[in-house]
This record gives structure tokens, C-alpha cells and sequence, in this order.
């Protein structure tokens, strides 16, 4: 088959369009025929070698795709060949097969295309995983996202608007933020003209907000803990802004706040499987009903895979780019 390799550490020009041998069928496994998969930040730092492929995985970047199931293990009952999926993937994406946990699968959302679906699996599961499962953002909350325009961005504002949160949101241009609102985005805030923490304060009678997704680490963490209420709960997904600095603690423990990190490729099989589980009961009804889209910026063919990252760093996208076999 065809895959995008990396040749060596460095920036999308050190992508290449090679053939490489096809994956291998595993237990627990089924090989999917891609037919779309999504662009995440996190494979431009894999390219750099600072995002490790978990064991089993293929070494070729992309965390999630759609396709159409090839091959099945003897021991996986549930699927079989011919059913159309998407899936979280620990890599392997940029190819024309991949093999995967048949546990990380998830059927086609109604009312989606086999393509879209590919934007789906992995900004699903990480926001899923971190602002319902564990920081339990819930109705008539305040739930602010940095980066309301990313790929992560443009699934949470829906997410969270479904459940019935009031939304608040950053980005950087004005088109980007009228996107955001469309998408149902309340209060939308342009980080590089305004004071986050002072908008919220005004936005909220002086309350702060009850949960932040937060992509920017060291830059925004003293900001963050200011803009929350109290026993509000700060989830850091990224360290696009850093990872260490100084910051006062004083309000940890004069809000109670909650302070909490976590990255989806890294976790084992089993937990990835329990996600995925709890994102087929909760979110699929949510994109089945069409109130919760994937939002397609772009489609590349697999070959041009280092065009489409190229795109991905300018930042001029909103929502997901697609690279397509
Ligand atoms: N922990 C995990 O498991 C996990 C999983 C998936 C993603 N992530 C992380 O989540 C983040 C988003 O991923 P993605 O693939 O969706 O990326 P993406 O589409 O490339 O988006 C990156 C976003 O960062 C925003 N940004 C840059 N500087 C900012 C600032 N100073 N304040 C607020 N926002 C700023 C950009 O906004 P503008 O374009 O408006 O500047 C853009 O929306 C990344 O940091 C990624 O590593 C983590």
C-alpha cells in the first residue's frame, strides 16, 4: 500500500508518498480501507519526534479516518467485512490501510458522509474524555474553550451547547469568531485585541466560568485559574503556549478549583475502548439529530499530506482538514 512516511525529524517537508508493506492482521484487530483521514496538530509534532507512537501502532502520523472494513480478526464478532466505520487510531492514519483495536471502531453516524465521518473520532474522544467524563461540564454551566476555531474547538462549542452549557470562546480573527458563533458559540472573545479573564468576569457578574478546555499550558494557566468560579474545573489538553512558568496557586485553593491534564493517544487499549463506548451512547445521538457537525475546512489527496500540514500550521483553517487515498 501507500502511506506517508517520515524520513526524518522535522516540518511537513520531511513527508514523503512511499509504498510501504500492508498492515498485518492482529487479534482484537480489523484492517480498515481508508477512505478519509483528519489532520491533527499533534502529527506535526510527531513529525518533529515529540509525539511517540504507542506500541502496535503504525509509525505513519494520524489519529483518526473512515473507511470501509477489509479484514476482520477470527476473534472480533462485531463487525464484519463491508461494514463502513470511522476509528481512533494511535497512528497509521496518512495510509491506504490501517489496522485497529476493533474496539476503537465506531459506525458511521447517520445523516454524515463516509468522508466527514474522519473528522470525527479523535476530537470526539478527547473532548468527550476530558470536559464530560472527567471535568463534568453539565447543563446551565459556563464552559469557555480556547482555540474555538480548531478542530477540537469547533466539536466542543457544539458538544457543549447540546448539553446546554453557555458557551464562551476564544480565537483570533473576527471571521474565525462569527464561525463559532454559528456553530452556537454565547460570548466570543478575539485573544489578541481582549482580556479573557476580564470579559468573562463581566459576562458572568463576576463569577468566572465553571470548566476551561485549555490547548496553551503555560501561557494561559494563570488566566485560566482567574476566570474560573469557584469549584471550577481547568482541563490543559496542549502546551501551545509552553510548558512550565510561574504561577500563583492562591486561587486552587481559595476557589477549590480543579487542575487537570491528560493525553488520548497514550492511554491503554482498554480506557481508549471505554471512550468510545460512552461516545456512541452519548455523542452519536447528538451528530444522528444534526445538531452536532463535523466542520470540513479542506480535503488534500493523501499524497499532498505535507500541503495539508503546511495549512494546518498557518492557522487560517476552522474545524478539520481531510487527506483523502
Ligand atoms: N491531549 C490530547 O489528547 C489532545 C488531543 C487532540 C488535540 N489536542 C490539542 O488540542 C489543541 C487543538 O488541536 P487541533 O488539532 O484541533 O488544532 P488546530 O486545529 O491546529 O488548532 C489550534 C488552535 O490554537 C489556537 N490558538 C493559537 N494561539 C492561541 C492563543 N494565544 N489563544 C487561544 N487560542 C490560540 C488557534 O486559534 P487561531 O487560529 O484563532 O489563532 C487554533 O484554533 C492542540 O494544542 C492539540 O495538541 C490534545
Amino acid at each position: 500500500m501507500k502511506a506517508i512516511v517520515i524520513t526524518r525529524p522535522g516540518g511537513p517537508d520531511v513527508l514523503e508518498f512511499q509504498e510501504v508493506p500492508d498492515p498485518e492482521l492482529r487479534p482484537g484487530h480489523v484492517i480498515v480501507r481508508i477512505s478519509a483521514a483528519a489532520i491533527n496538530r499533534a502529527d506535526t509534532y510527531q513529525n518533529r519526534g515529540m509525539h511517540a507512537v504507542p506500541p502496535g501502532c503504525a509509525p505513519y502520523p494520524g489519529l483518526e479516518c473512515s473507511g470501509t472494513i477489509e479484514a476482520v480478526a477470527d476473534d472480533v464478532q462485531s463487525w464484519k467485512v463491508g461494514d463502513q466505520v470511522c476509528a481512533l487510531l494511535g497512528g497509521g492514519g496518512y495510509a491506504e490501510k490501517v489496522s485497529v483495536p476493533a474496539v476503537h471502531l465506531l459506525p458511521i453516524p447517520k445523516g454524515v458522509s463516509l468522508q466527514d465521518a474522519a473528522g470525527l473520532p479523535e476530537v470526539v474522544c478527547t473532548v468527550w474524555s476530558t470536559v464530560f467524563m472527567t471535568s463534568h461540564l453539565s447543563s446551565g454551566e459556563n464552559f469557555l474553550v480556547h482555540g474555538g476555531s480548531s478542530g477540537i474547538g469547533t466539536f466542543a462549542i457544539q458538544i457543549a451547547k447540546y448539553i446546554g452549557a453557555k458557551v464562551f470562546c476564544t480565537a483570533g480573527d473576527l471571521t474565525k469568531l462569527e464561525q463559532c458563533r454559528v456553530l452556537g458559540a454565547d460570548v466570543l472573545i478575539n485573544y489578541k485585541e481582549e482580556d479573557f479573564v476580564k470579559r468573562v468576569k463581566e459576562e458572568t457578574g463576576g463569577k468566572g466560568v465553571n470548566v476551561i478546555l485549555d490547548n496553551m499550558g503555560a501561557l494561559y494557566l494563570q488566566r485560566n485559574l482567574d476566570a474560573l468560579s469557584m469549584d471550577g474545573r481547568l482541563f490543559i489538553i496542549g502546551f501551545q503556549g509552553g510548558n512550565s512558568g510561574e504561577v500563583n496557586l492562591g486561587p486552587i485553593l481559595s476557589k477549590r478549583l480543579t487542575v487537570q491534564g491528560a493525553g488520548l493517544r497514550g492511554r491503554s487499549v482498554e480506557k481508549k475502548a471505554q471512550i468510545v463506548d460512552e461516545v456512541l451512547t452519548h455523542v452519536w445521538p447528538a451528530v444522528e439529530c444534526g445538531k452536532v457537525k463535523p466542520v470540513i475546512y479542506k480535503t488534500f489527496p493523501l499524497a499532498q499530506a505535507a500541503d495539508a500540514q503546511r495549512l494546518l500550521e498557518t492557522s487560517k483553517h476552522v474545524g478539520k482538514i481531510l487527506l483523502i487515498p
